[in-house]
């Protein structure tokens, strides 16, 4: 299974379904009743689907230590009994047949081997929806007044999409999941994260370029730049992307650094056929 550490989950989720939750009117969230958000890590989805329904919004994931700091959010928030949190495997979910009547994931099925399996299980244990919001980060996009980055970023972009073992840029491959599930009425809509720097700077920012110079930020990749590509190029991509860092690093003392991050993530909807 591939593990993320919390620091990961928050940083990129950060500012995520703040914007805008459209994308998210399929999944008729005022009229659920139980809902299971699978995969769901540090709860960032988990929050956002409690705050849109007055449901039971139960997260699953197989990662304890991720869901010691969900549950650590929840009580540091102060919340009621909305949102609970179980240990279980995607592919074997502790839930009864048809027990919710939403089962949703983000960020999950593109760390699957086998995301059908996946979907055919969210879809034994909702009565009437499933939802899956996936990032197609084959489509990424960074602006970045320094060049360096844009470049370099689609390039370690490029090779750790060659290199992890799963599909981590799915696309339409997840309505086909969907489809081999026997989901009906599956649609799709696409939501943008847009994730921006610029002054004054964030105290998350200011990690973020310090990680970029260190070399760290590249380094949580490294296994699959290294499988795609070989050392000698990880190491050369590594030095170049310091450089960077360091470049980064001068823009935000000058006051001159903007960077924007465009993540799409589609997000797909189907119905159980001879649901609720
Ligand atoms: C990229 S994270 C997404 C977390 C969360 N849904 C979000 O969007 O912030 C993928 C999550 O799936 C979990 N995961 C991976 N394989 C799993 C499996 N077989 N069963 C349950 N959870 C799994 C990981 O532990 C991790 O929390």
């Amino acid at each position: 299974m591939r593990r993320f550490s919390a620091e990961y989950l928050e940083h990129t989720r950060r500012g995520m379904w703040e914007d805008d939750r459209d994308a998210l009117g399929e999944l008729n969230l005022p009229s659920r009743e139980r809902v299971l958000d699978v995969g769901c890590g540090t709860g960032e989805l988990t929050r956002v689907l409690a705050a849109e329904t007055d449901a039971t919004v139960i997260g699953v994931d197989a990662d304890s230590e991720l869901l010691s700091v969900a549950r650590g959010e929840e009580r540091g928030a102060g919340a009621g009994p909305q949102i609970g949190y179980l240990a279980g495997d995607a592919t074997r979910l502790p839930v009864a047949d048809g027990a919710v009547d939403l089962a949703v994931c983000q960020a999950l099925l593109i760390n699957l081997p086998d995301p059908t399996a996946a979907v055919r299980e969210l879809a034994r244990v909702s009565s009437d929806l499933v939802a899956a919001v996936e990032p197609d980060n084959a489509d990424v996009r960074v602006a970045s007044t320094v060049d360096a980055e844009e470049r370099l970023e689609r390039e370690a972009r490029e090779a750790y999409v060659a290199g992890v073992e799963t599909d981590v840029a799915l696309g339409d491959r997840v309505r086909d999941a969907f489809d081999a599930a026997g989901l009906v009425d599956v649609r799709t809509r696409r939501y943008v994260h847009e994730k921006r720097t610029e002054p004054p700077y964030a105290e998350a920012a200011l990690r973020s370029a310090a990680r970029k110079a260190s070399g760290a930020g590249l380094a949580d990749h490294r296994d699959e730049l290294v499988a795609a590509t070989s050392e000698d190029a990880y190491d050369d991509l590594r030095g170049r992307w310091r450089e960077m860092g360091r470049e980064v690093v001068d823009a935000i003392g000058a006051g001159e650094y903007e960077r924007v991050e465009y993540v799409p993530f589609d997000v797909t909807v189907g119905r159980v056929a001879g649901g609720d």
